[in-house]
């Protein structure tokens, strides 16, 4: 019989799929993420591991797995995994690409508006009674509508924003590693470069994938572009920003604000962070719904299944 280990607990509907198809399911069921030689350890039967964006697969790990054949990671970020290292020892690599798009982009303009009316600010305010009249000065914030968006990486995710940024007149720029000039035509985006987005807009949007090259993408010299009164949102990986400068930015007021869905050294973060007003920090859920959370467990367990009972290359093979 089949394995794979699972490394930690993922919606059931994945789980069934998997052994409605006879694959033997091994689940660490301990709420927090196991360490590598833990890994190693759990998944020495296993034909498949099925891991979180958390689990970090290096060489060291990956040369320790005995007779995997593929790694399916339940997101469609895999900056955690060493693809090239999985190519050469013949693992297949999977993520949940589109199934994960609009409950992303719905969270994304949601932590966007949120942070540009300070919903959170707002909402503790009135929960501990300190409420008590209307007041024509009463957290106020920037307006969104007719705004110029900034949106770095159009890619599923980056253009399910624009999409909702269109039904709030927003002009909408992007900064990506290709043009995409059907977009351009069709849709009227603009396409700058990031220094330029970073001059203009009244709002950027992190929606790219974490590579070597947008590593720090935005540092010092991007946030100096800015403006004082736009915003930051964060919906791509933590590492994308270099958050001591973010920090430095926010705490000098020399822009409006951030929200944050992820962090450069997840899930650690600087307590600095947590100390400043103008920013709305959320605990990476992007796609947290239960309806998307769903529909990717049973995405990566038909990854899995592709390989295992098909012996097929798997649907959403990342390489
Ligand atoms: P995608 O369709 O592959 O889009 C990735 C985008 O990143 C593409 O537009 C790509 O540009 C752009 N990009 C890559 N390298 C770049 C570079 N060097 N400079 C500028 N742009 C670059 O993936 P997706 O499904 O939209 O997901 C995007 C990312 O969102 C994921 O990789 C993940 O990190 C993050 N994510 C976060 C959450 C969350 O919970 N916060 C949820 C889902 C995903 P081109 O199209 O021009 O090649
Ligand atoms: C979540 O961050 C994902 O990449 O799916
Ligand atoms: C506010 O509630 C208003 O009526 O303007």
């Amino acid at each position: 019989m089949k394995e794979v280990f699972i490394t930690r607990i993922i919606p059931e509907a994945g789980i069934k799929l998997l052994e409605s198809a006879g694959i033997k399911t091994v689940v660490n069921y301990r709420d927090s993420s196991l360490n590598q030689q833990e890994i190693i350890e759990q998944s020495e039967n296993a034909d498949a591991i099925l891991c979180l964006l958390s689990d970090k697969f290096d060489s060291t790990l990956i040369s320790g797995l005995k007779k995997v054949k593929v790694i399916a990671n339940y997101a469609v970020g895999y900056n955690n995994i060493d693809v090239e290292c999985c190519m050469e020892n013949n693992i297949y690599v999977t993520n949940t690409p589109g199934v994960l798009t609009d409950t992303t982009a719905d969270l994304g303009f949601a932590l966007l508006m949120a942070t540009a009316r300070k919903i959170p600010q707002a909402h503790l305010y009135t929960k501990s009674g300190k409420f008590n009249g209307w007041g024509a000065e009463l957290m106020l914030g920037h307006d969104i509508h007719g705004k110029k968006l900034g949106i770095v990486g159009l890619g599923r995710i980056g253009q399910a924003i624009a999409k909702r940024a269109n039904g709030f007149d927003m002009d909408i720029s992007y900064y990506s590693r290709t043009r995409k000039s059907e977009l351009e035509s069709e849709k009227g985006y603009k396409f700058k470069t990031l220094q330029a987005l970073a001059k203009e807009s009244d709002f950027i949007i992190l929606c790219c994938s974490l590579t070597d090259e947008t590593h720090h993408l935005i540092n010092e010299d991007i946030l100096a572009l800015m403006k004082s009164s736009a915003y930051i949102i964060n919906l791509s990986r933590g590492q994308v920003i270099n958050e001591k400068h973010l920090i430095d930015f926010l705490s000098s007021g020399k822009i409006a604000g951030a929200g944050l869905d992820v962090y450069e050294h997840e899930p650690n973060f600087s307590p600095k962070l947590t100390k400043l007003e103008n920013i709305v920090l959320l605990p990476h859920i992007g796609s947290a719904s239960i309806e998307t959370r769903n529909i990717m467990a049973e995405l990566a367990a038909r990854n899995i299944i592709d390989v295992l009972v098909d012996e097929k290359i798997p649907r959403s093979n990342v390489y």
